[in-house]
C-alpha cells in the first residue's frame, strides 16, 4: 500500500455525523490520547462531570438556556460557543469538551476584567508546541532521502504543521484563557489563582504535565512525552505532592508544622474545595488526635455564605497563597518516643456545600491526601 493511500485510510472518520477531533489525533498519538481520557479536560462537561452539573442545576442562567460556562468548559462543541444549537448532550460534550484542538491551536490571551479570551489561529491543521531544540521554527512535513534514495527520513507530520514560536507554550501561558481568574455578574472575582511566578523554574506546564517515559507519537521513538492526564479528581496524587513540603519545629509550649507551597499559585482556589491539616500524635499505642487547621475562602452575601452568582463578597480566607510557607502552632507538648502524624489534603467540594448542592458521589466526597510526613520525637 503506498503511503499516500494508507495515511487516507488512516484520516477517514469512524463516526457518523459528529466527526470528532480527536479521533484523528488518536491513530499517531495513541499515548497522549488514552492520558487525555482521564483527565478533567476529557470530562468538564455536565455530562461527565457531576459537580459541575449541580452548580449549573442550580444557576439562574440554566433557566435561560444561556450555557456561558461553554467559553471555559466545552469549547470544542462549536456549533453551541457560535449560537447555532442550545446545550445538549453529544458525543463532543461527552468525550472531548476540551479537545486536543482547544488546546493546541491557542495563539495568544487576550486579558479581560470579568474573564479572559482565547485567541484561536485560523490556519487549518496548525498547531502550537514546546520543543527548545526547534525554538521559534515552523515545522512543515517533508521527506528527506539520502544515500542515493535508498534510506528516506521524515520531518514534521504528515498530518499538521507545527509551529514552535509561540512563547505561551513555554511559559505556561496557554492555560491562562480558562485558568487565571473568573468574576461574577457583580464584578467579584469567584475564583482567583493569583498567580506569581516569581523567580520559579517552574511553570504550568512543567508542574502539571511533567516528561514521562513514552513516545508522544508512534512514527518516532521518542523516549518521553509530557503527561496529559491532568486530574485532581483521580486520587493518583504522586506527580504533584512534592510541591508541598510539611515539616516539624518545637516550640516552648509543643510544636510548630511548616507547610511550604511551591506552586505559583494559590492552593485550591477554586471556592467549593476544602483544604485541610490533621495532625496525630501516636504515643503508647495509641492514637491522640489534634485540633484540624481548614485553609478556605468563603464567599458570601451580607455577612452570609452565598453561591457564586449571588456572592459580592469574600467573608474568609485562609488560603494558602503562591510560594507561601504557613505555619500552624500547636500546644501539645511532645515526648520522646512519640510519633507526628502530619497529613495535608484536600475534599473536592466542602461537605457544607455539597449538602447545599446535594451531592453525594462518594469519589468527590472524600478527603484525599495529597502529601503526608511522620516524625519520630
Ligand atoms: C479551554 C479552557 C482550558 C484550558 C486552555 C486549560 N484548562 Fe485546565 N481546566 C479547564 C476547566 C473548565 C477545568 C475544570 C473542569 C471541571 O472540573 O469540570 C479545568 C481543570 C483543570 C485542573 C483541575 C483538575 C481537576 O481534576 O479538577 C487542572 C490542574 C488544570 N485544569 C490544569 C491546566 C493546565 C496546566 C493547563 C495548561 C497546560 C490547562 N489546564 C488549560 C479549562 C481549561
Ligand atoms: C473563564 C473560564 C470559565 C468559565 C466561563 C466557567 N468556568 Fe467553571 N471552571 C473553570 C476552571 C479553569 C475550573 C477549574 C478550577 C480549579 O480547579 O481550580 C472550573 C471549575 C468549575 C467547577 C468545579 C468543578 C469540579 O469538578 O470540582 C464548577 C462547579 C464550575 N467550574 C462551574 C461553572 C459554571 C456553572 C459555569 C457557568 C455558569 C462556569 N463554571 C464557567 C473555568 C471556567
Ligand atoms: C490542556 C491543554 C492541552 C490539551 C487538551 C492537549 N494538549 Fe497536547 N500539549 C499541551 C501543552 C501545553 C504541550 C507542551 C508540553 C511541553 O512543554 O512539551 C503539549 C504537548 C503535546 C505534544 C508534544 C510533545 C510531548 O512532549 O508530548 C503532543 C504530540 C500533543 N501535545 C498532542 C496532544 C493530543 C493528541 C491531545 C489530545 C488527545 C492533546 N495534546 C491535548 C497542551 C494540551
Ligand atoms: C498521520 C499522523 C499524525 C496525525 C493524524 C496527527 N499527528 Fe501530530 N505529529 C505527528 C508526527 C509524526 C509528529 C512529530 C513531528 C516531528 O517531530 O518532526 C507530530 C507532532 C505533533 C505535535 C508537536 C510535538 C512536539 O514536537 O512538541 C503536536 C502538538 C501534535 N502533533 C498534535 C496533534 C494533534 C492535536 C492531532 C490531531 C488533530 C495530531 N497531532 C494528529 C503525526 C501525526
Ligand atoms: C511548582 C509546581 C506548580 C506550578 C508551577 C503550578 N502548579 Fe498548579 N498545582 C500544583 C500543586 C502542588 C497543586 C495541588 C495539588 C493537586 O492539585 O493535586 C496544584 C493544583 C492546581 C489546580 C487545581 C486546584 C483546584 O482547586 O482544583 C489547578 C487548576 C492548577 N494547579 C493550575 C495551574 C496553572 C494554570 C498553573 C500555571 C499558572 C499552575 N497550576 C502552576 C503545583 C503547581
Amino acid at each position: 500500500m503506498s503511503f499516500k493511500f494508507s495515511l487516507l485510510l488512516l484520516l477517514l472518520p469512524l463516526y457518523g455525523n459528529t466527526i470528532l477531533e480527536n479521533a484523528t489525533c488518536k491513530k499517531c498519538h495513541p499515548t497522549i490520547f488514552s492520558e487525555y481520557q482521564s483527565s478533567i479536560h476529557a470530562k468538564s462537561s455536565i455530562f461527565k462531570d457531576s459537580v459541575h452539573k449541580a452548580v449549573w442545576d442550580k444557576h439562574p442562567d440554566k433557566l435561560k438556556g444561556n450555557y456561558k460556562c461553554a467559553k471555559c468548559h466545552t469549547p470544542s462543541d462549536h456549533d453551541l460557543i457560535s449560537g447555532k444549537t442550545k446545550l445538549s448532550k453529544n458525543d463532543i460534550q461527552e468525550s472531548e469538551p476540551i479537545s486536543c484542538q482547544a488546546c493546541h491551536t491557542i495563539e495568544s490571551i487576550e486579558e479581560h476584567k470579568k474573564i479572559n479570551k482565547n485567541i484561536f489561529t485560523k490556519k487549518r491543521k496548525l498547531f502550537f508546541s514546546a520543543d527548545k531544540q526547534r525554538e521559534g521554527k515552523v515545522v512543515k512535513f517533508k521527506e528527506e532521502s539520502s544515500f542515493f534514495g535508498l534510506v528516506t527520513k521524515t520531518v514534521g507530520s504528515p498530518y499538521h504543521d507545527i509551529n514552535y514560536s509561540n512563547r505561551n507554550f513555554y511559559n505556561g501561558d496557554m492555560c491562562l484563557g480558562c485558568h487565571d481568574h473568573k468574576q461574577n455578574g457583580k464584578g467579584f472575582a469567584v475564583c482567583d489563582m493569583q498567580i506569581k511566578k516569581g523567580n520559579s523554574k517552574e511553570t504550568c506546564i512543567s508542574c502539571h504535565m511533567p516528561k514521562l517515559q513514552g513516545s508522544f507519537v508512534n512514527l518516532k521513538d521518542t523516549k518521553k512525552h509530557a503527561f496529559h492526564g491532568i486530574s485532581i479528581h483521580t486520587t493518583d496524587v504522586s506527580l504533584l505532592s512534592k510541591y508541598i513540603k510539611l515539616s516539624l519545629n518545637r516550640t516552648a509550649k509543643g510544636f510548630e508544622v511548616t507547610i511550604k507551597n511551591e506552586a505559583t499559585h494559590t492552593l485550591f482556589a477554586q471556592p467549593l474545595r476544602l483544604n485541610q491539616l490533621r495532625v496525630t500524635i501516636e504515643r503508647d499505642g495509641k492514637t491522640i488526635p489534634l485540633k484540624t487547621e481548614n485553609f478556605v475562602r468563603i464567599i458570601g452575601k451580607d455577612g452570609k455564605p452565598a453561591m457564586p452568582w449571588v456572592a459580592d463578597s469574600e467573608l474568609k480566607n485562609t488560603l494558602i497563597k503562591a510560594h507561601e510557607v504557613r505555619k500552624v502552632a500547636y500546644d501539645t507538648p511532645l515526648k520522646k518516643g512519640d510519633i507526628v502524624v502530619l497529613e495535608f489534603g484536600y475534599y473536592l467540594v466542602n461537605p457544607n456545600s455539597a449538602k447545599k448542592l446535594g451531592i453525594t458521589d462518594k469519589s468527590v466526597t472524600n478527603f484525599t491526601i495529597l502529601t503526608k510526613n511522620r516524625f519520630k520525637i
